[in-house]
């Protein structure tokens, strides 16, 4: 993997007798938990840490660097690290019996929640690091590599994004035909169950001018399709180049300008920010895909009220009406938590209405996870493990078969498909539908980079089968 063309000289002192490898040869595996937000994060840091002299290696035993990018919005998303963490504490005690020297770093969300908790807990951690300080990786290894434990978690007061280098093209072309790119980073809403206010700090929208360049970027190097990341990407709001207010409608209708990139997305929306604006260019913007993840985690108004939600069930209702009657073929994907603090089998079946009347595409549904320092660890009325197993297969189960609905009513249809890589099997490549479902065509059947139309001819579990139309 090529990632390094940088050589600087090495800034850290050797710790102890172990060797430290010279900038330009040092090695970093990194490990992504958790959302897209983090796998955008991933890449940030890869590109941060290229300019240190570290090249990316899947083999994590080859590693002189090792991070954990982790996920803390559930509890088993937090265990995870550690028990990971176990497993990499024999392989640095291998490294360095051989006399090589092996940093583990711990970054995301976990590291933000609990910062020097996590080297209490497993002493093989060097150094922690929150998302709002990626830029500082380079300084932080330096003072990591002279033994020294670092934990830095505080928010940054300087634009992250401005500091973080920016990848090479090459790299860009290596990642392929699909990018993600975060707009909007941190969450002002609490809802009582959700760690993200406190593990990502408040709202933060970047500037126009920065997402443009980074969207054209991508285009130059290939990208086709972008997907706009935030926490809450559509409260993301900025001043245009007209030095107007422009909401994320307005940004996504300058971003379909950028020559090259054929398809839009946004991800993840709260139902409170879906203004009109938004909604038109789901109308009047081709290049935004009919696909939307709307999270609505219940349909029971008194669940509703105890996560904050800040709105009723037929609010999400009649907000899906106006958003389909903008884009009749519009696929509609949530998120739903069975078991909040209080819920009642009323309050369940209440979700099972809303899943009924809405009609999803796809969806991801938990059960409640209670989080330390939110809201909702303290409420009376835990629901039972139990009960919260058995409404979360009953809810599984309606949505399953709402999927396979959606996806056999696509058979015998010609469709769009952006051609994004190599299948699994020989002779296949893999590409995209409009809807986010992947699509198994004939490899000849196009290059990747190439939108071409296909006729759905039979569906997998969560994959279509096309051929060329
Ligand atoms: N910003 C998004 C959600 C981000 S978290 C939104 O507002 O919808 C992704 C999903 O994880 C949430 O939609 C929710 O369904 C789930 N989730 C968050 N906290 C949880 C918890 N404590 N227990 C179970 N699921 C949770
Ligand atoms: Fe969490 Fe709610 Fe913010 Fe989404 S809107 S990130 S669920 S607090
Ligand atoms: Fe997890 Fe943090 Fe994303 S808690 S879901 S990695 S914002």
């Amino acid at each position: 993997m090529e990632l390094n063309t940088i050589e600087r000289d090495d800034i850290g002192a050797a710790a102890e007798d172990l060797v430290v490898p010279p900038a330009a040869t040092r090695k970093v595996f990194v490990k992504t938990y958790g959302c897209q937000m983090n796998v955008y994060d991933s890449q940030r840091m890869t590109d941060a840490l290229a300019t240190d002299g570290y090249v990316a290696t899947d083999a994590v035993g080859e590693a002189d660097l090792v991070l954990l990018n982790t996920c803390h919005i559930r509890e088993k998303a937090a265990e995870k690290v550690y028990s990971e963490l176990g497993r990499i504490r024999e392989l640095k005690a291998e490294r360095a019996k051989a006399g090589r020297e092996m940093l583990v770093g711990v970054a995301g969300c976990v590291a933000q929640a609990e910062g020097a908790e996590i080297i209490r807990r497993s002493p093989v951690v060097d150094l922690v690091i929150g998302p709002q300080t990626y830029h500082r990786l380079p300084a932080v290894l330096a003072k990591a590599r002279s033994g020294e434990k670092i934990v830095e978690t505080d928010y940054a007061v300087e634009d992250k994004f401005e500091h973080l280098p920016r990848p090479k093209r090459a790299e860009l072309i290596r990642r392929g035909v699909t990018a993600f790119l975060t707009v909007q980073e941190g969450c002002d809403k609490f809802c009582t169950f959700c760690v993200v206010p406190y593990t990502r700090g408040s709202e933060v929208s970047r500037p126009v001018a920065q997402i443009v360049a980074e969207a054209e970027r991508l285009a130059d190097a290939g990208v086709r399709e972008v997907t706009l990341l935030g926490q809450n990407v559509n409260a993301w709001h900025g001043r245009g180049e007209d030095c107007e207010e422009w909401g994320l409608g307005r940004l996504l209708f300058r971003l379909a300008e950028i020559p090259g990139l054929a398809r839009l997305r946004y991800t993840t929306s709260h139902p409170r920010d879906m203004d009109n604006e938004l909604i038109a260019a789901h109308r009047d913007l081709p290049t935004l895909m009919p696909y939307l993840h709307l999270p609505v985690q219940s349909g029971s108004d008194r669940i509703l009220k105890a996560m904050n939600r800040r709105h009723m069930a037929k609010d999400y209702l009649t907000l899906i009406d106006r958003i389909r009657a903008a884009r009749n073929d519009i696929a509609l994907s949530g998120d739903f938590i069975v078991g909040f603090p209080g819920e009642t089998e009323a309050d369940f079946e209440a979700t099972m209405q809303l899943v009924e009347d809405v009609n999803y595409a796809s969806a991801f549904s938990f059960k409640y996870s209670p989080r330390p320092g939110t809201p909702g660890a303290e409420m009376n009325d835990q629901v039972p493990e139990a009960v919260k197993d058995e409404r979360l297969q009953r809810l599984q189960a309606l949505l399953l078969k709402q999927q396979q609905h959606f996806g056999a009513s696509l058979v015998g249809r010609t469709i769009d498909t952006l051609i994004e890589k190599p299948g699994r099997q020989a002779g296949q490549k893999v590409g995209r539908s409009p809807w986010l479902q992947p699509v198994i065509v004939d490899e000849k059947a196009g290059e990747i980079g190439d939108i071409i139309q296909v006729r759905i001819t039979k569906t997998g579990y969560n994959s279509l089968f096309a051929e060329l139309a």
